[in-house]
C-alpha cells in the first residue's frame, strides 16, 4: 500500500522527518507532496523550489520515498495515486488533532480519501515549522529541530543574521 504525506514543508522539520520515517517503515512507497494551504498564502519563507530542494536532500537516504509538488485539492491528487493509497498526516498534540479532524472528514466527503494519522515522537511535540523559521530568522540553532538540509538552507536565508549573531557571540566570549 502507498501513501501520500502532503504538507507546506517550509521547511521540513525533525517532527515531520520522524512522522516520514515510521510511514516509510509502513507503508510501500511514500510520496511527499508540497501542496498548498490557503491559510499560509504569501507567508512562506522558502519558495516552491527551494522546498523541493530541501526535501530531495532530506529524503534521498530513503528508498521508498519520492518528493512531488500539486497545486489543487488534495482529493484530486489522491485519485491519480494507485488505487487504495491513503493520505499520512503526522500528530504531534492533542491540539493538532481538531484542525486534522476536520480536513480528514473534508477529504473524505468530497473525494472518499483516507486519512491515516502517525503520532510524532513527543520530543518533537514542540517543534514547528513556523517556530523553526521564527528562531532562525534571528540566527538561533535549529540544528536540533530540522534536517541538515533545513538547517542549511535557513542558514543561507539569514546568512547576514548569523554572521551577525556569531560576532557578538564570539566579541562576548572574548570580552567575559
Ligand atoms: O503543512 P500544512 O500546511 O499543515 O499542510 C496542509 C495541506 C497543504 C496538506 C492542506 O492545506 C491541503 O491539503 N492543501 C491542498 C488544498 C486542499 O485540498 N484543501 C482542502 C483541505 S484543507
Amino acid at each position: 500500500m502507498n501513501a501520500v504525506f502532503p504538507g507546506s514543508f517550509d521547511p521540513i522539520t525533525s517532527g515531520h522527518m520522524d512522522v516520514l520515517t515510521r510511514a516509510a517503515r509502513i507503508f510501500d512507497h511514500v510520496t511527499v507532496t508540497v501542496m498548498h494551504n490557503a491559510r499560509k498564502q504569501g507567508r512562506h519563507l522558502f519558495t516552491l523550489d527551494e522546498r523541493l530542494e530541501i526535501l530531495r536532500e532530506a529524503t534521498a537516504h530513503f528508498p521508498n520515498v519520492s518528493v512531488d509538488t500539486f497545486g489543487g485539492l488534495l482529493v484530486d491528487y489522491m485519485a491519480r495515486q494507485e488505487t487504495g493509497s491513503v493520505i499520512v498526516r503526522g500528530l504531534r498534540a492533542v491540539s493538532d488533532y481538531e484542525y486534522e479532524l476536520q480536513i480528514a472528514h473534508l477529504n473524505r466527503q468530497i473525494g472518499d480519501a483516507e486519512t491515516v494519522f502517525i503520532m510524532a515522537a513527543t520530543r518533537w511535540s514542540f517543534v514547528s515549522s513556523s517556530m523553526v523559521r521564527e528562531i532562525a530568522s534571528y540566527g538561533g540553532n535549529v540544528s536540533e529541530m530540522v534536517p541538515r538540509a533545513s538547517a542549511s538552507a535557513l542558514r543561507r536565508k539569514h546568512a547576514d543574521v548569523y554572521e551577525e549573531r556569531e560576532a557578538e557571540l564570539q566579541a562576548e566570549t572574548a570580552g567575559s
